[in-house]
């Protein structure tokens, strides 16, 4: 989309506006991936149980979709649910996949409306019948969308893909000799995507956390004080003018300005 798709969004005068107007619509980032985080501490610092942060995170889910989308995104990749995270307490995941599931069925009008085909990365197939039919559904209805492609990171952690990865190119009975970078990306889940160009992560923690761990082997980091509830439209206009500022070298000496954004 573009700068008038985005202005068309935001009220007049309102200074997100002012953010759109700075953003250069040639150097995007192909892909922008999102680790999600902070609402346990949102919840914390209300006195509230954690859960109510996650339900919080759906309006920010919501915002960063459609900026996404309407700012032209090729890729919008959101870390909704870990490998890791079946340490947390039964009650907690069981609200987080309840969350998911009535998110995939108010906003599936809005990802239509806007164009959106949706994707979901990760091992579903251990998650729950009903998440899986869910997300099938929503997966199926958006199929025909050609616009911003949004990955929901699900049961996902970056070294058990690059080991599905590996048994899917073994099972494919490739050769050793002919396996290379770009044939192994394509047994990835993300095959076929451009890799991300920006990493942003709320809440302050410096670390990956399992997340896209081939892919972002040359992401622009990006870490905001802002915990996920708190997440709109500005910080992630903030976040991708943050971008553009960035220097790229790929391990070379000059700045790779023009590699930026790059489809
Ligand atoms: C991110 O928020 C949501 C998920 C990991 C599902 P957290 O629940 O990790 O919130 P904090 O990090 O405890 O604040
Ligand atoms: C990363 O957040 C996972 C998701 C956002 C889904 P975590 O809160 O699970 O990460 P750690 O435990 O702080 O590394
Ligand atoms: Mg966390």
């Amino acid at each position: 989309m573009s700068l008038e798709q985005l202005l068309a969004w935001i009220p007049a005068g309102h200074p997100d506006a002012a953010l759109a107007r700075q953003i250069n619509f040639d150097r995007l980032p192909a892909h922008v991936a999102v680790i999600m985080d902070g609402n346990g501490r949102w919840a914390a610092q209300r006195h509230l149980p954690r859960v109510e942060g996650h339900r919080a995170g759906i309006a920010a889910v919501r915002d960063t979709v459609e900026t996404g989308a309407r700012l032209g995104l090729g890729v919008l990749t959101l870390y909704a649910f870990s490998i890791e995270n079946w340490k947390r307490p039964p009650s907690e995941i069981s609200t987080l996949m309840m969350l998911l599931k009535r998110y995939l069925r108010s906003e599936l009008k809005t990802l239509l409306s806007n164009n959106i085909r949706l994707r979901v990365i990760g091992r579903i197939g251990e998650l729950a019948a009903d998440v899986q039919d869910e997300l099938r559904d929503a997966v199926e209805r958006t199929a025909g969308s050609d616009g911003m492609l949004f990955n929901i990171a699900l049961n996902y952690g970056g070294r058990a893909e690059i080991v599905d990865a590996a048994r899917r190119a073994i099972e494919s009975g490739i050769r050793a000799d002919d396996l290379d970078e770009e044939r192994f990306a394509q047994f990835l889940y993300t095959a076929g995507q451009p890799d991300p160009d920006l990493l942003v992560r709320t809440s302050g923690e410096m670390r990956v956390s399992n997340y896209l761990l081939w892919q972002i082997a040359y992401a622009e980091i990006y870490v905001t004080e802002t915990l996920w509830p708190d997440f709109r439209r500005s910080h992630m206009l903030e976040a991708i003018l943050a971008y553009q500022k960035r220097e790229r070298r790929y391990g070379g000496i000059t700045p790779a300005r023009a590699v930026i954004g790059a489809k």
